[in-house]
């Protein structure tokens, strides 16, 4: 994906289909593979991208439990169907659109919607045409829809909101299967990458791993369990010593201390972040455009997406990534870095419904 512009996704209605315009709400939605992100006016709604398949036990018909229903109910036996925020095929596509019609009619969304949507760069256009094949058939946004870069919105979520569209930066976006790293040159993206080797996932992992040896295998937890343990307990603000206590089968009650499970997996995340900007974005950048490369190393990088939430995440990756440029370079988050594309994508709606 190389440009931030809007892409209209949808045949504009004639005005005498819009019964009025001052009763359409503006919306912004951020699909993830992990959380999707709905602003409405002040409500911000995070729901587990995920949905359970099952029979329903009089008809035998097939029935869904979607989202934190699903999360909470059915654990690593639910399916998160995308992969760096896309769907990859027709089946995804299909679990896409049962997930986000079942969620307007959860949490109420109505169709007289403006929405704007943000998704991840990818080199995958048929992702892309997936999304765009689902949105156009999910009941919302029937005042109109459009898609837009998600790390790029992150960005509006700044306090300077649309005037970033005039500014020079590069966000780090720090998802749970991906990461992607976006150069934007007065709101149009010049250069973007996307990595899997650096993610939420694979600190999850790692945390799992950590505990395993921490408790020579007394304790092996589930994904989940490690992603709540580092939700909860990562801090490199604070290291305080915390104890875990377990109910174990065959030994009781057990403790062992886990800040150090948790923390240190994500020092390695960031010096493989570091890695990836220093060794693989920016001489790539350099490469595509080398004014642009110029220009981004003295312009603000931003970081956003849900691992920028770890208290003193950005001041260590500054740190780290000062020191391995030799240059200062200053980091700055959105405030909730989590919900920040579907804050920016409501201000692209209110705009449009304005
Ligand atoms: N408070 C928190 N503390 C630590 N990590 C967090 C916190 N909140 C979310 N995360 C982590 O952030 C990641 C999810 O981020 P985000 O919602 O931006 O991903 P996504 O957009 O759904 O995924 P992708 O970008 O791969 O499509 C997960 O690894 C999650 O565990
Ligand atoms: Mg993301």
């Amino acid at each position: 994906m190389g440009e931030a512009e809007n892409v209209e996704i949808n045949e504009p209605r004639a005005e005498s289909e819009i019964k009025s315009k001052s009763n359409v709400v503006p919306v912004g939605i951020k699909v993830g593979s992990q959380r999707t992100v709905i602003a409405k006016g002040n409500d911000i709604l995070i729901i587990e991208t995920c949905v359970k398949e099952k029979e329903n036990p009089i008809t035998g018909e097939k029935d869904y439990v979607v989202g934190n229903e699903a999360a909470e109910l059915y654990g690593d036996e639910a399916v998160y169907m995308l992969r760096g925020g896309l769907p990859g095929n027709e089946e995804e596509a299909e679990l896409l659109k049962i997930f986000l019609t079942r969620i307007a009619n959860e949490y109420g969304i109505p169709e007289n919607t403006y929405v704007t949507y943000g998704i991840p760069s990818t080199e995958a256009e048929e992702g892309v045409n997936l999304f765009k094949k689902v949105v156009s058939q999910v009941p919302l946004g029937w005042a109109g829809k459009e898609v837009w870069n998600d790390s790029f919105l992150s960005a509006l979520a700044l306090p300077e909101g649309l005037g970033m569209l005039d500014r020079t930066f590069v966000v780090i976006n720090a998802g749970s299967t991906t990461t992607d790293v976006v150069a934007v040159r007065k709101g149009e993206i010049v250069f973007s990458m996307v990595t899997g080797e650096v993610s939420g996932d694979i600190v999850d992992r790692w945390i799992k791993n950590e505990i395993m040896n921490e408790t020579r295998g007394a304790v092996n937890i589930d994904l989940s369990t490690a992603r709540s343990y580092k939700e909860r307990y990562a801090n490199l603000k604070e290291w305080k010593s915390i104890q875990e206590t377990v109910q174990l089968f065959d030994k009781g009650l057990y403790s062992f201390r886990i800040d150090e499970a948790v923390n240190r997996p994500v020092e390695r995340y960031l010096d493989s972040l570091v890695d990836f900007i220093t060794l693989e974005f920016l001489p790539s950048l350099a490469e595509f455009n080398f004014k642009m490369y110029k220009k981004a190393l003295e312009s603000e990088f931003i970081m956003s997406g849900g691992m920028a939430e770890i208290p003193g995440v950005k001041e260590k990756f500054a740190t780290k990534l000062s020191d391995a440029l030799g240059v200062t370079i200053t980091v700055r988050c959105p405030e909730s870095p989590l919900t920040a594309s579907a804050r920016g994508a409501l201000l692209i709606s209110n705009l449009r419904v304005e």
